[in-house]
Parts: C-alpha cells; structure tokens; sequence
C-alpha cells in the first residue's frame, strides 16, 4: 500500500500544483481585460440622469420667490436649470427649459411653455392676457385653457411646491401633436 502512495503521489500534486497556477495566471490575465472593459462600459451602462438638481422627487428649484409673483397677476416666464449627467460628462446648470408661472388662490400655476401642439414657443399677450402661440395664430386662456382646436390640447401643466419661500416646480416635457399628455 504504501509503494502505491509513493508512485502515486507526485503526478497527482504535479497536476494540483500546474491546475493551481493555471488559475491564478487566469486570474491575472483576466484582470486587465475586466478593469479595461469596466472603464469603456461602465460610463455607457450607467444610467443617465439629467435632474440633479432635484429634491429626489423630481421638482427643480427655481429661481424666484414665491412672493414676487403677485396674487393673480401677470404670468412670469422663467427659465428651469439642472444638473445633467451623461454617459461621460458632467454638465452643470443647463438650461432644461422654461415655465410660466402664476399665483392663484389656489396657489402657484405652472405650465410649460412647449405649446403641445408642433412644439414652438408659448408668449404671454399683456393686450389680450392671455397665452399666444405665434406659429399657427393659437391662444391659451390664463388657466392654459386652448382657445381653438389647432392645438391638440391646452397648455402642459405642471407640479409646482413652495420650499421656503422659493418656488420649485416638477419639470417636464410633454410629446407634441397629440391629445394625451405623455412625457418624453
Ligand atoms: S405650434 Fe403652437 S399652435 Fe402650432
């Protein structure tokens, strides 16, 4: 018995010892390739974000208080910035777009100024207080309300908060031509 262990022993730990450093030459060998394919893919794979600005609940803080909207006064146009974050880089404070705000009794308006209809951009008329689309003659009354049937539906709304005084609105872009509201 114990001249078969004797003859039996090296091959076996000859290939015990070979299959060992085949692993860890594979290990080795794979670690560059993971690093490298991790540094190319890794900033594709992650995902995208373009509100980092936000509260994490997707409202975007602007630049105005809410008390320098009068009570049922004229809307003011503003202009809604972010943090946006892309596969490589970082942008920081990019225009996003822009809302009109008004405050009501029933608290502050906002509605994007994206008309829903191809998309140009929504004026407020002092003359005519109300809301004006240029490209096809179309007008929004002050609650969004579309005053003709160009426009596929009235003017996008959206979420609005008072944080301290400052006005944050939930900020998003709506597909244009069509009668529901989806966002893009
Ligand atoms: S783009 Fe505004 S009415 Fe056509």
């Amino acid at each position: 018995m114990s001249n078969e262990r004797e003859h039996g022993d090296p091959p076996r730990r000859g290939f015990f010892l070979k299959f060992c450093a085949g692993l860890v030459g594979g290990i080795v060998g794979l670690f560059p390739v993971i690093t490298a394919g991790g540094f190319l893919l890794g900033p594709i794979l992650k995902k995208s974000d373009d509100g980092d600005a936000d509260s994490g609940d997707g409202f975007m803080p602007l630049d105005i208080k809410a008390d320098a909207l009068p009570l049922d006064g004229p809307p003011q146009q503003v202009t809604v910035v972010a943090d946006r974050v892309d596969a490589w880089n970082f942008y920081p404070q990019e225009r996003v777009g822009s809302v009109w705000l008004r405050r009501t009794a029933d608290g502050i308006v906002a509605f994007n100024t994206i008309c829903p209809h191809l998309g140009c951009s929504v004026d407020y008329r002092t003359s005519h207080e109300d809301f004006y689309c240029p490209c096809h003659l179309s007008n929004f009354s002050l609650d969004g309300e579309r005053q003709n049937m160009i426009p596929p539906r009235s003017m996008d709304s959206l979420e609005t908060k008072i944080v301290d005084d400052r006005v944050w609105v939930k900020f998003e872009n709506y597909r244009g031509g069509i009668e529901e509201k989806v966002p893009v």
